[in-house]
């Protein structure tokens, strides 16, 4: 009954309580005596670290926006054949703090990429491994923002080009879900944590129970 592996991923922009509301899921699913690994990219891999030095070395300056797309999913794709894929192939439910639709919705539709590259670069990098579920935690960026300016540093202004940007992000998430209804769920998060958790938890019952 328990050991059949699950991938769930959580999406949203930032502030919107993602690595909360999974920290809640894993205590609550472990309670439950299901086996959890909570992961985030490039997952503790050695080699994804290696990736990341590249792409955050401020001497890659030159590094084209496809080739930067290009190395998140070659990170991302040894991330899958490291870490979850075992750990699927264990039986343990996997939940993963954003992913290939943070990509597409910063990429693509923040910073206003070709969306079709962005897709055939996700498509080869996931390989065979897709999310069974992704929660897409819905606020207004403002609302986001101030949740979590203390940690970025002071309580400084936030220009508007920043609000257009995360705008547009929030925008491009919430075309993903309307073009795939099925494995992401739109959870509004201007309410209270407990209250949201309850809903997290209701649909990854619902699916838990029809995997079987
Ligand atoms: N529903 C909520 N209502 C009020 N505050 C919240 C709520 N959920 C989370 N917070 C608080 O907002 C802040 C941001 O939450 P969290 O770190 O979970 O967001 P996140 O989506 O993971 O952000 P990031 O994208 O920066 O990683 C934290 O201080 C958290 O305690
Ligand atoms: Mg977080």
């Amino acid at each position: 009954m328990k050991n059949k592996g699950l991938f769930i991923t959580f999406e949203g922009i930032e502030g919107c309580g993602k690595t909360t509301q999974m920290n809640l899921l894993s205590d609550y699913l472990k309670k439950e005596g299901f086996s959890v690994l909570k992961t985030r990219e490039p997952g503790g891999t050695r080699i994804g670290e290696k990736i990341r030095d590249i792409l955050l070395n401020p001497d890659n300056k030159k590094m084209a926006k496809e080739t930067e797309i290009l190395l998140y999913g070659a990170s991302r794709t040894q991330h899958i054949e490291e870490i979850i894929k075992p750990a699927l192939k264990s039986g343990k439910i996997v939940l993963c703090d954003r992913y290939t639709d943070s990509t597409l919705a910063y990429q693509g539709f923040g910073r206003n990429m070709g969306i079709s590259f962005i897709k055939r670069a996700c498509r080869l990098s996931l390989g065979t491994i897709q999310p069974d579920l992704t929660i897409l935690l819905d606020l207004d960026v403002k609302a986001g923002l101030d949740r979590i300016k203390n940690r970025k540093g002071g309580n400084d202004r936030i220009e508007k080009e920043k609000i257009a940007f995360h705008n547009r992000v929030r925008k491009g998430y919430l075309k993903l879900a309307k073009a795939s209804r099925e494995r992401i769920k739109i959870v509004k998060a201007d309410k209270e944590i407990d209250e949201i958790q309850k809903e997290i938890k209701d649909i990854v019952i619902r699916k838990l129970y029809r995997k079987k």
